[in-house]
This record gives structure tokens, sequence and C-alpha cells, in this order.
């Protein structure tokens, strides 16, 4: 059976992404920025951090292949849905949930780069250093934790959990 353990609070998420926007907003103001999401773990993320900022803020969204029902990665990254809008000579912060091995920000970097986009940062609410495969750093974390495998706050694991309030460790037998 799995096991929910809270590792960090509604409130203590709260408190960390108003210090992240505020964080943003000093870097970019008075500029416009491009929150670019990652579907679909960083939505519930990208639309707090969105409502915290003090900035002109536009949305957009891409989609890469997820893990499926595993807790682990399959090492394999493929892009299931491109930006809609062109990123050129804009402020684009790409919104992650989890940087876990980074195979995926490093294929996304890579792609977005390629659009010349005036400044690009990446903030994640969530780093896991322990398990990085590809030397990639985000520029704004959320926290820093180990590797447990976390679901809740737009977080899956096979789709469910994502709209628990509290970021959770899931145990599973498997
Ligand atoms: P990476 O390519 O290994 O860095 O994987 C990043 C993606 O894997 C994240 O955007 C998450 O969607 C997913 N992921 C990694 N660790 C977890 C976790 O602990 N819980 C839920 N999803 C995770
Ligand atoms: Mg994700």
């Amino acid at each position: 059976m799995p096991k929910l353990a809270v590792l960090y609070s509604r409130q203590e998420i709260e408190a960390r992404v108003r210090e992240l926007a505020a964080q943003i907003t000093r870097d970019f103001h008075p500029e416009p920025v491009v929150l670019l999401g990652v579907l679909k773990g960083a939505c519930i993320f990208l639309s707090d951090l969105a409502r915290n900022l003090e900035l002109d803020c536009s949305f957009d969204f891409l989609a890469v292949s997820s893990y499926g029902n595993s807790t682990r990665s399959s090492g394999e990254v493929r892009l299931m849905k491109d930006v809609d809008c062109s990123m050129e000579d804009r402020n684009v912060i790409l919104v992650e949930d989890i940087l876990d091995t980074g195979l995926t920000l490093a294929y996304l970097k890579k792609l977005l780069l390629a659009h010349q986009p005036r400044a690009f940062k990446i903030v994640t609410l969530l780093d896991k250093p322990s398990r990085r495969v590809q030397p990639i750093q985000a520029d704004y974390v959320g926290f820093t934790i180990p590797d447990h495998f976390v679901v809740g706050y737009g977080m899956d694991h096979g789709e469910q959990y994502r709209n628990l309030r509290d970021i959770c460790i899931l145990s599973t037998t498997e």
C-alpha cells in the first residue's frame, strides 16, 4: 500500500513561493516575462508563482514525455507539445516542478536557447541534486531535497495525487 508523509506543508510552500516571486520580480523589473511551464507537474507552482509576481507576465506551456507509472526515469526525453509563441527576444522563465536527473531541463534548455530569448532562466520548486546525470542547475530553487519520490502540489505518481495541497513523500512497495 502507498504511504504519504508530508515533506513541505501548504504554509511552507506558500511562503517559499512568495520569496521566489519577490526575487524574480527584483531581477526582472520593469521588464515583462514569459512563464513557460512544463506540463503537467509545474501547473500549480506556475499559477501560484504568477500571482505573486509584480511584473507583466504571459504564460506558455511545453510538454515532454513523462515517467508513466514508474518512479524512475526512463532516461529518454521526447517533446510532446512545443511552445505556442515565439520566445525570440523575450525574458523566458522555464518553470519546472522538480529537477531530478536533469535530462528534461538539459533537453529543454537547448531547445529554447535556439529561439534566441533575450534572457533565459530556470525556476524549479524542488531540486534533487543527488540524482543528477546532466550537469544543469536552476537559477531559482524552492527547496533542495534528498532522493525521495514526492507527490502533491502538481506532482503525480501515475496521474494521482496532483491535487494534494502539501508536498508529500510517497513510499510504495514496488
Ligand atoms: P529529470 O529529467 O530526471 O530531471 O526529471 C524531471 C521530471 O521528472 C520532473 O519534471 C517530474 O515531472 C518528474 N519527477 C522527478 N522526480 C519526481 C518525483 O519525485 N515525483 C514526481 N515526479 C518526479
Ligand atoms: Mg515535470
